[in-house]
């Protein structure tokens, strides 16, 4: 998958872009990142699993409109664009294994009608895939040539492999008659604000429950690893993928800085502490899920060679910000519900 030649809409800065899944949690900084840059910003959203209140402070923005529609069915006639960022799925286990056939649907049907429009208006379209295509991975760190080890019958397997569907397609509408330009970002484990607090991922789960008091529930034994890495490390990388002239193909967008769950959540005990003086309570170990990963970590080289991009924001940091949020959000939501 060789792109040499950027479209030319891409450098038409009146036009607008298209941002699916806006209203959920990378969705919502993405449209943030592109206004700050003077883009005009559509977004796309069927509400399932994103929340409007996550675009609440750009109601009055007059350059961004908010379309709400599921990507399932086609997409209704927009203005010529200047590009497409795809983040429309949902993306945390209990909520894609709610219903397994529409996750499937969303990834391969809603994929296929995103970049038929890409097709449409000639636009350059950011996929957003995932590093579950790497499955429970044989080799490690995972770098973008490694096909993967995925149980394709299983809980997790319409996420993985609708994932993994949605990258043929991406390479198929890449080829000619259709000469799509394809930009596929493999993101790994991504936190920050507007992670819902309870949507079942672990860092935003972590948080939730310390500032709960509650304790703290690490499925399996506390040993498996993954990657964190911070939003706006991981918008600035979408960026660079959309922006760089050329790609050999997918490449990997993550924090390459590994640690266990146990580490984990040590870390977020500490950072809780620091800002609201409360000591977490103790952590509970739960049955490990089916086919959950036993670790994590993106190979990088390709991600820094081919964009000169590489995450910036350490674990602490991004923590400190995330807790912060999800404290001021606790506030906004009481407020709200006092009217
Ligand atoms: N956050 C991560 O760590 C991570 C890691 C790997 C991949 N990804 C991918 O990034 C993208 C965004 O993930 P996120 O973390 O922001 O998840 P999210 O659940 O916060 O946001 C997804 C958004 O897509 C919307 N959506 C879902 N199905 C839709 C449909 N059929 N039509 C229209 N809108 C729909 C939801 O309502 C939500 O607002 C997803 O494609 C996900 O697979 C995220």
């Amino acid at each position: 998958m060789s792109v040499t030649q950027p479209p030319s809409s891409l450098l038409n800065n009146d036009r607008p872009v298209l941002v699916t899944g806006a209203a959920g949690f990378l969705g919502s900084n993405m449209v943030d990142r592109l206004l700050l840059d003077g883009k005009k910003v559509i977004g796309m959203d069927s509400y399932q699993t994103g929340a409007p209140s996550n675009l609440r402070h750009l109601q009055d923005n007059a350059s961004f409109t908010m379309i709400q529609h599921n990507i399932q069915n086609p997409i209704p006639t927009l203005p010529p664009l200047q590009a497409i960022y795809h983040l429309a799925c949902p993306a945390s286990p209990p909520q894609y294994q709610k219903d397994p056939v529409d996750t499937l649907d969303t990834a391969y049907q809603g994929s296929r009608n995103l970049l038929t429009l890409a097709q449409q208006h000639g636009c350059r379209i950011l996929l957003s895939s995932t590093s579950e295509v790497y499955g429970s991975p044989k080799e490690h760190p995972q770098p973008e040539s490694y096909w993967g080890h995925v149980n394709p019958f299983g809980p997790r397997a319409c996420y993985d492999e609708g994932k993994r569907a949605a990258e043929a397609l991406a390479w198929a509408y890449q080829q000619p008659p259709r000469n799509v330009d394809v930009r596929i970002a493999r993101i790994f484990n991504t936190y920050g604000p507007r992670l819902a607090p309870g949507d079942g991922r672990v860092v935003s789960s972590f948080v939730k429950t310390a500032l709960d008091g509650a304790p703290l529930v690490i499925t399996g034994d506390g040993s498996a690893t993954r990657s964190f890495q911070y939003v706006d490390d991981c918008i600035r990388g979408f960026v660079a993928l959309m922006e760089v002239e050329s790609v050999p193909g997918p490449i990997n967008i993550g924090n390459d800085v590994e640690i266990s769950l146990t580490e984990l959540a040590g870390v977020v005990g500490r950072v809780v502490q620091q800002v609201t003086g409360q000591n977490i309570s103790e952590i509970e170990y739960r049955a490990r899920p089916i086919d959950d990963p036993p670790m994590r970590r993106p190979d990088l080289t390709l991600a820094k060679r081919t964009l000169g991009w590489a995450p910036v924001v350490d674990l602490e940091e991004g923590l400190l910000k995330t807790v912060q949020w999800q404290l001021d959000e606790r506030a906004w939501k009481k407020t709200v519900d006092a009217k």
